[in-house]
């Protein structure tokens, strides 16, 4: 049996209540914790701990979906990695398309971020991915290079184990369309080659590599089934416990 990392990730929804709420009734769908694979949930910040209250004494993990490269100071608005262990979480998304797109991140400060979350002790997930004119132009593989190299440029293969990468198609995401299984195949495996590149092999099979964009109970098994599918990062279908629950469960047929 292979173990996923199967993330959810809720963006600007559930208020500490209702995130609560939520939280426990994905929990409460594995009263006796049997899974083989990682589940992590990463709601808003001001969520983190209630939804780390929820999962305590469970298997489940909190992260969180951004974070700031200093560690204290004068950066209204932001927070640090230190804030975010203390509340509970053990990963962070970083350059996620919506904030490469509505808050400017570039490929250097999601590089910084990546580098600044690993040296803390919690673990990246670094989101790669081409919007549809890119593809349309045939030059996604271009695209994911340039920001997969600028991550791979900052860390060292010793950090192998500690990071994951998410290939998220930006048409596919929220969008109810997804890559066909051979289309997330292709990249990751493309994504797995620039690491080898980087890294060598065996630390670039260390390295986890996750599908975003329109994963849900439909698509999940095939999509987990390619070879270099190492989990996904779910938006829309982690925001119920039934659907979440159902892909968790599909990753441990596969
Ligand atoms: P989606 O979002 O599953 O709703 O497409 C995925 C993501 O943005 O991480």
């Amino acid at each position: 049996m292979r173990k996923f990392l199967i993330a959810g990730n809720w963006k600007m929804n559930a208020a500490p209540d209702a995130a609560y709420k939520l939280a426990e009734e994905i929990a409460s769908g594995w009263k006796d914790n049997t899974f083989s694979s990682e589940a992590l949930l990463c709601p808003p910040y001001i969520s983190i701990p209630a939804v780390a209250e929820a999962f305590k004494g469970t298997a489940f993990k909190v992260g969180a979906q951004n974070v700031h490269t200093e560690n204290d100071g004068a950066y209204t608005g932001e927070i640090s990695t230190g804030m975010l262990k203390v509340a509970g979480c053990e990963y962070v998304i970083v350059g996620h398309s919506e904030r490469r797109e509505y808050f400017h991140e570039t490929d250097e400060l999601v590089a910084q971020k990546a580098k600044k979350v690993i040296d803390d002790g919690l673990i990246p997930i670094v989101c790669v991915g081409e919007v549809l004119s890119q593809r349309k132009e045939g030059i996604h593989q271009d695209v994911v290079q340039r920001q997969v190299d600028a991550v791979l440029n900052h860390l060292g293969k010793d950090e192998s184990d500690n990071l994951v990468i998410a290939y998220e198609p930006v048409w596919a995401i929220g969008t109810g369309e997804t890559a066909t299984p051979e289309q997330a195949q292709e990249i990751h495996q493309f994504i797995r080659e620039l690491i080898t590149r980087h890294w060598g092999s065996e630390s670039s099979e260390k390295v986890r590599i996750l599908y975003g964009g329109s994963m849900k109970p439909d698509n999940a098994e095939e999509l987990l089934s390619q070879k270099d599918v190492d989990g996904g990062l779910i938006g829309g279908a982690s925001m119920k416990a039934e659907s979440y629950n159902e892909i968790l469960k599909i990753s441990e047929t596969i």
